[in-house]
């Protein structure tokens, strides 16, 4: 080949390398303004690259469990009532003691429940299906100001009553049974228990998250129909359409325990006071949620306790209660009353107008 070809050759070669050259970087420029562009046309371009809906949903959830825990131990810092530790009883005998005591509570019903082992004298409910997580949860009807604030006056025996009696009150209208002896064994262990957790708390003050949230009044009355439609959505796949529950595997503690019914709390108890009720399940139901991640709108909370209170459950007679019947709290729903409100009104609310009436008199 002459040294001509072989240039021709050459130059050829390179102008085809300087065109393939030119491709790359016109197809470089030409995405550098397309990309910007699709942008602007289409906003949403990176959603195909993001994880689908229901992948976030299931982190939200994992998420929100997480919390929950956590809000379960609150931190130290944070000001919420902590219970004190157990691990930190040395003797042997006393912690024994109060490890029954936490056994009892959360397992009421293995041991004083229908089929319970020492006596048969309670509906079957644990002390923990309302006290969470063994009267330790934020807001959860926790036991945190139990020590520091008994013996206490309380209207509704119109008696200054210790913690035997406190305990007693939800044994005979809570758990719907007979009370223990002051002296027996368990009594002593339930009360060891409820002092220990709560014994860092200064006397006479009741701390930050302790017992049920008050909720603010609604300005109607709690509406009963309304609170069916949410129990049918939210909270009858657990607790059943008849609200009776459904009993464990073991068939002696509830899987999920009876909100009415023959099984349930009676008349006398706390949670069949409107604002009781309506505080607790704002905070902890359906199950899962905690005081930072709530499901319920306070009116939800209020609807749903007017529904669940308007159900059948056992009764008994508490006619000595509230002897000086002005001392009765506004959502009393038995007369005779000290102002003219009816029964109604003092069941379902509004509340309100019979709080500045009561504040009125006290004057
Ligand atoms: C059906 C729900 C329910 C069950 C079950 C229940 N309680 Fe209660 N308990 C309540 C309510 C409601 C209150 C009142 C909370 C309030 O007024 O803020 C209460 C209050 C108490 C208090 C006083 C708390 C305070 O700060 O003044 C003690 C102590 C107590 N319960 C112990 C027990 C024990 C022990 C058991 C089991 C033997 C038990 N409870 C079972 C609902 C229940
Ligand atoms: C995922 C199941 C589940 C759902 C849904 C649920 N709960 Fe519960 N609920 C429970 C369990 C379990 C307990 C007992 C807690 C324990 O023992 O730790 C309980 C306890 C209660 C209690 C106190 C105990 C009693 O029997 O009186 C009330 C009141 C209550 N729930 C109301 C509601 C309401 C109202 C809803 C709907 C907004 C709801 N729950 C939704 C599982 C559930």
């Amino acid at each position: 080949m002459e040294q001509k070809d072989k240039d021709k050759i050459l130059v050829e070669q390179l102008t085809k390398e300087i065109k393939r050259l030119g491709r790359i970087i016109a197809l470089l420029l030409a995405s550098l303004i397309l990309i910007p562009l699709l942008l602007i046309v289409q906003p949403d371009l990176f959603s195909w690259f993001r994880k689908s809906e229901s992948e976030i949903a299931a982190e939200k959830k994992k998420k929100a469990i997480e919390q929950s825990l956590a809000d379960t131990q609150p931190k130290e810092d944070n000001g919420f009532w902590k219970p004190a530790d157990l691990n930190s009883i040395s003797n042997n005998q006393l912690k024994a003691q109060i490890l029954y005591g936490q056994d009892l509570i959360a397992h009421t019903a293995k041991y004083l429940g229908p089929k319970g082992s020492v006596s048969q004298t309670t509906n079957g409910m644990n002390c923990q299906n309302c006290h969470l997580a063994a009267g330790t949860k934020t807001w959860g009807n926790n036991y945190g100001a139990v020590f520091a604030t008994y013996p206490k006056y309380r209207a509704r025996s119109g008696q200054t009553e210790d913690i035997y009696k406190r305990i007693n009150d939800c044994i005979e209208r809570s758990l719907n049974g007979t009370a223990l002896t002051l002296n027996s064994k368990e009594m002593q262990a339930m009360k060891a228990y409820i002092e220990f957790i709560g014994k860092e708390v200064i006397k006479g003050e009741k701390p930050k998250g302790s017992g049920i949230v008050e909720l603010p009044f609604l300005d109607r009355p709690a509406d009963p129909l309304k609170g069916k439609e949410l129990f049918v959505v939210k909270c009858q796949r657990c607790h059943q359409p008849n609200g009776e529950g459904i009993l464990a595997g073991d068939q002696i503690e509830y899987l999920y325990p009876p909100l009415w019914g023959n099984h349930s709390y009676n008349q006398g108890a706390g949670l069949y006071r409107m604002s009781r009720m309506a505080g607790f399940i704002k905070n902890n139901m359906p199950q899962g949620v905690s005081f930072q991640n709530p499901e319920l709108t306070d009116e939800e909370a209020w609807d749903l306790a007017a529904y669940i209170n308007s159900q059948a459950r056992p009764t008994k007679d508490f006619s000595a209660d509230w002897p000086k019947i002005a001392e009765k709290p506004v959502d009393h729903p038995f007369g005779p009353y000290a102002d003219k409100f009816s029964e109604t009104q003092h069941k379902f609310g509004p509340f309100q107008p019979i709080a500045d009436e009561k504040k009125k008199k006290k004057k």
